[in-house]
């Protein structure tokens, strides 16, 4: 099972983005039929217009495996809906409420990895958190699924520090939350998101949490020098990798040069 993880578009009308999409996508696109689903955790446009929508359907059209989208905090939840999901989530909400969507990718014919999509954005703020009703839709969905097929939760803002001011001071709020569901449902696997700007790994209350690099510029850590934006790194990427019968997924950071 391989997972291409794309993350922060920040599709803006400008050939910056736009160019840095295209070599990113084209990356992954690259791998053809052995990507099993590509995974894009939010910021796909960066003002939330129906026009970037339209952008960030185009680069990501025509991809021989399923391509899976969450919102992040640049989104606006009905200009997305309207473009990318025809009006409602893949839960069947629509209007201005959480996009939540549930894919199970099936190998040989069988459910062999659930793909939960969230919506951790709050209209109106940079600030993320996962809404009573996606946490329970969560509870719900992962209950359902049968023993013994594993899950990763994608969604945009790390629940985790990553230890430099800008994403930590914008992390995912009540994430107690968040931990108090996973302690119920051990076949979570992973945490995926995006936010940070900068390809990181650490744990979450146990859990493996992977934090894409950005499509768009990236974060300049402290030891980095000035200014949190450096738009001197290529367009990054991930990928994850699970096998048969492992529990844990590995990850391959990339650029796309
Ligand atoms: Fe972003
Ligand atoms: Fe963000």
């Amino acid at each position: 099972m391989l997972l291409a993880h794309l993350s922060d578009l920040h599709l803006d009308g400008t050939e910056y983005a736009a160019a840095r999409a295209r070599a990113a996508v084209d990356r992954v696109r690259a791998a053809g039929d052995a990507v099993d689903a590509l995974l894009v955790t939010g910021d796909l446009a960066d003002h939330g217009a129906e026009s970037e929508y339209e952008e960030v359907a185009a680069v990501l059209a025509g991809l021989p495996f399923p391509v899976l989208t969450c919102p992040g905090n640049h989104d606006e939840r009905r200009a997305y809906r309207k473009v990318l999901r025809d009006g409602a989530s893949g839960d069947g909400a629509s209007g201005d409420g959480p996009v939540d969507e549930l894919r199970v990718l099936r190998r040989d014919g069988a459910p062999a990895l659930a793909v939960l999509m969230c919506d951790s954005s709050i209209p109106g703020t940079s600030a993320g958190a996962l809404s009573a009703g996606t946490l329970a839709w969560i509870d719900t969905s992962l209950t359902a699924l049968p023993d013994d097929v594993p899950a990763v939760l994608a969604f945009h803002h790390p629940p985790a520090r990553l230890h430099h001011p800008l994403p930590d001071r914008l992390r995912l709020t009540r994430p107690e939350d968040l931990a108090d569901l996973l302690a119920r449902h051990p076949r979570v696997l992973a945490l995926l998101t995006g936010h940070a700007h900068t390809a990181a790994a650490t744990s979450f209350a146990g859990v493996a949490l992977r934090s894409a690099p950005a499509v768009t510029y990236a974060l300049r850590l402290a030891w980095e020098g000035e200014g949190h934006a450096d738009d001197t790194q290529p367009p990054g990427l991930a990928y994850h990798v699970l096998a048969p019968g492992e529990r844990h997924l590995t990850t391959h950071f990339r650029v796309a040069a």
